[in-house]
């Protein structure tokens, strides 16, 4: 019935996979739609820390069904590493509850191997990409040469792979990269073939019929509004459309097939990036350490994928109203919250600064801004510790004065807040 469509609406890391998993509860189908296992979405049960790169964060829900959609770029050897690793956690893995699209796009090692030639041929201009082929994967989705899951159940799937590994040999040579041996890697994928045929199926068709019969669809977005590769900080972003609107094209869902549709846009409720790129409310020193966290805790920021620290700064409300408008948010979910305990004033980037004038919409939207100084608003800080708050009335004054900030200078209603990564940890409004 209810199509909802959850992204993140800065630099990735938002939180989503927690949050999926909280409205998975509700929901039949969990559903990815973009990027492939440059993703890292943890989410906490009990003593448990699940990080998954492709399988949908739902999954952790045992009436959920699991999608991997036609706008995935998907490795077959992390996905079925993934998947031996939920079913030796007791989460039942079977083609009952997992469908990969026909028509997502294979990662191999030839992918692997030109991301990482690439990037070192970038120098100190790369993206800091997360090396897992994403980039290469999606070029050839592209120029039309990328071999898809379909093609796995073609007798002569072998004979493509070599002519792909032939062909990234050709681009690795040009890089001074060595060249791969096609041979292991077409062995490989016959196995990874052979375990997968009975995943794949026409997820689409699948997706669009579910909400035609009243259930309830997750879409979970991978990456963040910022990473877009249309709209984000380009060249400093990931290759897929991360944004709410690619949920549709990335399941092969037309715009009407949900009768209703809820946008839920996950905001960390401070700023983190990992990788290069432009990030005006970056901060340093002491207070960087302090919102980063020194690594001793899982939540504390470190890449979910890579383990490189993440680059930490204040809430930019600019770039947060610019998301707002670019996926239809219907709605702002924060998490960390908790993280923000101890400190005052919190800071909140309002507007830029450029020369003698001062903006609350960019020009052209997050190009260019390296230009732009931000304009800061200090809110009062609180001290409680929120871990154990689960009413929102319950939260410091100050807590809900800061939410209530980010609802004015968006315009859109905040309905959930998670004050630390358990399940449970979350604060509805009602
Ligand atoms: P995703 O990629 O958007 O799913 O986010 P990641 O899993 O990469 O990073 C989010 C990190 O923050 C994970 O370690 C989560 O367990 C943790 N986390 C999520 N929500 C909260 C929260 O409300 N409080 C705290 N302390 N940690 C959280
Ligand atoms: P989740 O889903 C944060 C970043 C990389 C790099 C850029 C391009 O966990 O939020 P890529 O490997 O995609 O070509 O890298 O995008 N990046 C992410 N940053 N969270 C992610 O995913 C990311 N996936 C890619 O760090 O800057
Ligand atoms: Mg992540």
């Amino acid at each position: 019935m209810t199509l909802q469509v959850i992204v993140g609406a800065q630099w990735g890391d938002e939180g989503k996979g927690r949050i999926v998993d909280w409205f998975a509860a509700q929901a039949r189908y969990a559903a990815r739609f973009n990027g492939g296992d440059n993703a890292g979405h943890t989410v906490t049960v009990g003593q448990r820390v699940f990080k998954l790169h492709l399988i949908p964060s739902g999954i952790l829900q045992p009436h959920i069904v699991g999608i991997l959609g036609n706008g995935m770029v998907v490795n077959p050897q992390t996905l079925v590493e993934e998947m031996d690793m939920l079913a030796g956690n007791g989460i039942p893995i079977s083609p009952a509850r997992l469908h990969l699209s026909y028509a997502a796009q294979l990662i191999t090692p030839a992918h692997n191997a030109l991301d990482r030639a690439l990037e070192s041929g970038r120098g100190k201009d790369n993206i800091g990409t997360t090396g897992r082929g994403i980039g290469p994967a999606y070029t050839d989705k592209a120029a039309r040469s990328g071999l898809r899951a379909v093609d796995m159940l073609a007798p002569d799937f072998c004979e493509h792979l070599g002519d792909h590994v032939a062909e990234t040999n050709r681009t690795l040579g040009l890089h001074g990269a060595p060249h791969l041996d096609p041979a292991p890697i077409c062995n490989q994928f016959r196995l990874l073939a052979e375990h997968l045929k009975p995943y794949i199926t026409d997820t689409a068709a699948e997706l669009d019929a579910a909400l035609r019969a009243g259930q309830n669809v997750l879409a979970e977005g991978a990456q963040g509004t910022l990473l877009d590769i249309d709209h984000g900080t380009y060249p400093f972003v990931t290759s897929s459309n991360t944004t709410a609107p690619g949920a549709l094209t990335g399941l092969g869902l037309g715009l009407t097939a949900a009768r209703e549709a809820r946008v839920s846009g996950v905001v960390k409720a401070f700023q983190t990036r990992v990788g290069s790129g432009p990030f005006p409310t970056e901060v340093s020193g002491e207070l960087a350490d302090r919102l980063r966290g020194s690594g001793k805790n899982p939540w504390d920021e470190f890449g979910t994928t890579t383990g490189r620290p993440r680059r930490v700064g204040w809430l930019d409300g600019v770039l947060l109203r610019y998301a707002t408008r670019l996926n239809g948010l219907t709605e702002l979910v924060i998490t960390k919250l908790d993280i923000l305990t101890g400190l005052d004033p919190l800071r909140v980037c309002v507007a830029y600064k450029t020369g003698q004038e001062t903006l609350t919409d960019l020009p052209f939207g997050p190009a260019d801004l390296h230009l732009y100084e931000p304009v800061y608003e200090d809110l009062p800080g609180w001290t409680e510790d929120l871990g154990t708050i689960r009413d929102w009335e319950d939260l410091p004054a100050a807590a809900r004065g800061y939410l209530e900030r980010l609802e004015h200078l968006t315009g859109v209603p905040v309905t959930l807040a998670s004050v630390g990564p358990e399940r449970e940890q979350v604060v509805e409004k009602r």
